[in-house]
Formats: C-alpha cells, structure tokens, sequence
C-alpha cells in the first residue's frame, strides 16, 4: 500500500474520506465532541436527537446536549440498552420512537454518541428514517473511533448472523475526542487494540513494527500513542473505503480475522467475547490458515499472536460444542456476509502487510480450528 505515513501532530488533526458527494472528514483530538464550533460545519436544521445507551449517557450525553443546542433549537435525547445483546429490531424501534414522538422532520440529524453498537444503530435508523436524515458519528470508545464510525457500515445482529441486517450509508461527519477513553474500561480498550492491530497486516507492515514498539503506551493511554494509532487507523480505512465503498473486492480486507471472529460471537451468544476479541482470536486463526495456505511463515503467524496476546486479547479459540467443535465453527462461518454459494471466502495474509480472499477445504479449516482452541498453540 501507497500510504505516507506521517507522525501524528497533536492536539489535534484531521482525516478526510474521498466518496463524491459523501465526502466527509474525521476530527481527531482532545476537547472535541462538547466544543460547539466542532458542529458549526453542519447545515442547518430545526433537532437533533442524540442517540445513546445507558453506560455513555451520564458520562457524555449533557455534555454534547449543551454543545449542540447552539445550533439546534431542540436537542432530544433517547438512552438504549447497553450491549451487543441489545443490537437488535426492537432497540432499533426505540430510536424510530423517539424521532416519532418527538416529531422529527427529514432534516433532524441523529448524533450517535457510544461505541460501536450505538454507532451502527444509530446509521441505519439514520438510513431508514424517513428513507434517509443525516447522521453524525460521535465514537466514545477505541474500536469504534478507528473502525465502526468510519465507512458507513450501519446494522444490526440478527440470531442467526452478526450485522445481517443493515445498510451502507455515510455519516456527515466523525468527532473522534481521545478524551472520552479516559473512562473506557481496560478490557474495551484492549477489545479497540484489535481493530488497530488489524491494519498492520492488511496494509501497513511500518505501522505493525510501531504498534509493537508502543504497545505498552497504548495500553496506558498515553496521549501521542493513541493519537498517532487512531489518525493513522483511520487513514488507512479512509485510504480502503475511498477505493471500495460498498465492498465490491478490497474492503473486504478490513474484515481479518472477522469470518472466525463473527462465529465466535454468534456461536458463544452476543455479548459474551466482546467483539474486538472475538476479531484477535479470530486473527490468530487466520494467520494459521495463511501459513496453512503456504502465504505466510510461521514465524510471522507468532509474531502476530505474541501482539495480540500483549494487547490483552484472548488467542485460545473457545469451544462452540463439545460434540463437533469445527463442525460448528464452519456451520456459523457459512452464514458470513463474504459466503459466496455457501463457500466461505476467508480474509488470509499473503506476505507481511498485503490480504487476500481465499476459499480452503473443510478440512483444512477443521484442523485450524482444532488447532487454534487448544492451549498449547
Ligand atoms: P460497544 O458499543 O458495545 O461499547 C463497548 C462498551 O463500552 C459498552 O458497554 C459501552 O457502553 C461502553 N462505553 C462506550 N464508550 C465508553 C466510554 N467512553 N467510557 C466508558 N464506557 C464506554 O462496543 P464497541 O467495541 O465500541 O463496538 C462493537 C460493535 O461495533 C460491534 O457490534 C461490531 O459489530 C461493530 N463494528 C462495526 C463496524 C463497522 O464498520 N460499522 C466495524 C467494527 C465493529
Ligand atoms: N469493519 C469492516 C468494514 O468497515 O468494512
């Protein structure tokens, strides 16, 4: 990949996403998301609904309230469950409730203010609101301030399927505020350092070798480390989702360890492995098949494991049943997005920062995964 890779300047910076008329740019820093001239871009309307959960709220919702009543004449708020258990038709209605009684016209425009869940959410409310109001991402955790709010993924779980339902539909704009991970629990940080890990060896082998030497910063929240690794996520995720939208080839990359990663979630039950280490297992399991493939040397598949085991992330596969482990893992696995046919089409590693798709045999997929839910990799 074609990237510079610049130091990040701090305090704060910008990133901007190339899509035509759904162009839009990603503010990155501290003092962001409750700084009304943050907003001062967006075109006028009459409400906002600011779309949370029951965790974020106290901690942020007043704030950005105050900051957006500036702009907006009236700023409603609406609290959903938290949880991925809660990524669902019926919390989803609680949104449409909201907008509905509050009587909001097709120009409100929704704030998502949370991680990831209340982010896909709240886009595809923002999608299907009186078929389409604009939207604006405000993510509060890591994973989402590097992936989810980015590109214009919006949906929700079906039982059957991670992200089954959704659209793609563009935010107007993305207010990253690193200082809403301040309250972030260590193990959702260590959940975000999964997605930012990913982007090393899909495309960036520079920043794989940075990730490594600052893993320790990172974990301790120290401002530049985060910075740099958030701006420098989001421009390779603007740099894949500017040539690849609607994921027609490439931006299939930036699913890595996903296709384990979502039968571990769905197999284990919603919730249960946070989805960021579900996506770390589900790496190791992929770098395995890599070398299984022959694109990639064992070394390398150790060099990744030992990353994401310091990021404090789970590289054991649980067990899904006890009667047929694999046989399940490959059933949940059949029902990913990227399943063409009923043949499930991995994301593998071909050489140090390069991804590629690649069908394998069931039976080759069997032994990784019996592989990789064993201790003793
Ligand atoms: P999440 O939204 O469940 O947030 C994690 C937890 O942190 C929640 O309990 C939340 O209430 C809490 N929280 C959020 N911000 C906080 C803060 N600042 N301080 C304290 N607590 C805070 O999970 P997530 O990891 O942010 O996102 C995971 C979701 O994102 C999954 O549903 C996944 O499918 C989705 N996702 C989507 C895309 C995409 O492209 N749209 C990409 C990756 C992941
Ligand atoms: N997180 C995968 C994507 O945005 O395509």
């Amino acid at each position: 990949m074609n990237l510079s890779a610049p130091p990040s300047s701090l305090p704060n910076s910008t990133v901007s996403i190339d899509l035509a008329d759904r162009s839009y740019s990603i503010a990155i820093g501290s003092g962001l998301f409750d700084n009304p001239r943050v907003y001062s871009e967006l075109s006028a309307a009459q409400s906002a609904l600011i779309v949370t959960n029951a965790t974020v709220a106290p901690l942020y919702a007043q704030r950005l309230q105050q900051a957006l009543q500036v702009k907006y004449e009236k700023v409603h708020v609406v609290v959903l469950p938290d949880g991925e258990e809660h990524k669902t038709w019926q919390t989803l209605n609680l949104i449409f409730d909201a907008l509905l009684q509050n009587s909001c016209d097709r120009k409100t425009v929704l704030f998502a203010l949370g991680g990831g869940v209340v982010g896909d959410m709240t886009g595809f409310a923002a999608a299907s609101y009186m078929r389409g109001v604009p939207f604006v991402q405000v993510p509060t955790t890591l994973l989402a301030q590097v992936d989810s709010s980015v590109g214009g993924k919006t949906g929700i779980n079906h039982p059957m399927g991670k992200n089954m339902i959704g659209a793609f539909y563009q935010p107007l704009k993305v207010v990253c505020d690193l200082g809403t991970l301040k309250t972030l629990p260590a193990r959702e940080l260590s959940a975000g350092l999964a997605e930012v890990i990913k982007y090393g060896p899909i495309a960036d082998l520079d920043f794989l070798t940075w990730i490594e030497a600052n893993m320790d910063a990172l974990l301790a929240q120290e401002p530049t480390a985060l910075a740099h690794a958030v701006k420098r996520s989001c421009e390779i995720k603007a740099w894949v989702v500017g040539q690849d939208e609607r994921e027609s080839g490439l931006r299939a990359i930036l699913n890595f360890g996903h296709t384990f990663g979502h039968a571990i979630e769905a197999g284990l039950g919603y919730g249960e492995w946070l989805h960021g280490e579900a996506v770390g297992c589900g790496m190791v399991m992929a770098a395995h098949l890599s070398e299984r493939l022959g694109l990639v040397d064992a070394a390398y598949v150790q060099r990744l494991r030992t990353l994401i085991q310091k990021a404090g992330l789970p590289v054991v596969g649980p067990v899904l049943s006890n009667t047929d482990n694999a046989g399940r893992y490959l059933e949940l696995m059949r029902v990913d997005k990227k399943a063409e046919a009923g043949e499930i089409r991995f994301v593998v590693i071909d050489g140090p920062a390069r991804a590629v798709m690649r069908t394998a045999p069931d039976a080759m997929v069997r032994e990784i995964i019996n592989l990789c839910c064993t201790e003793s990799v």
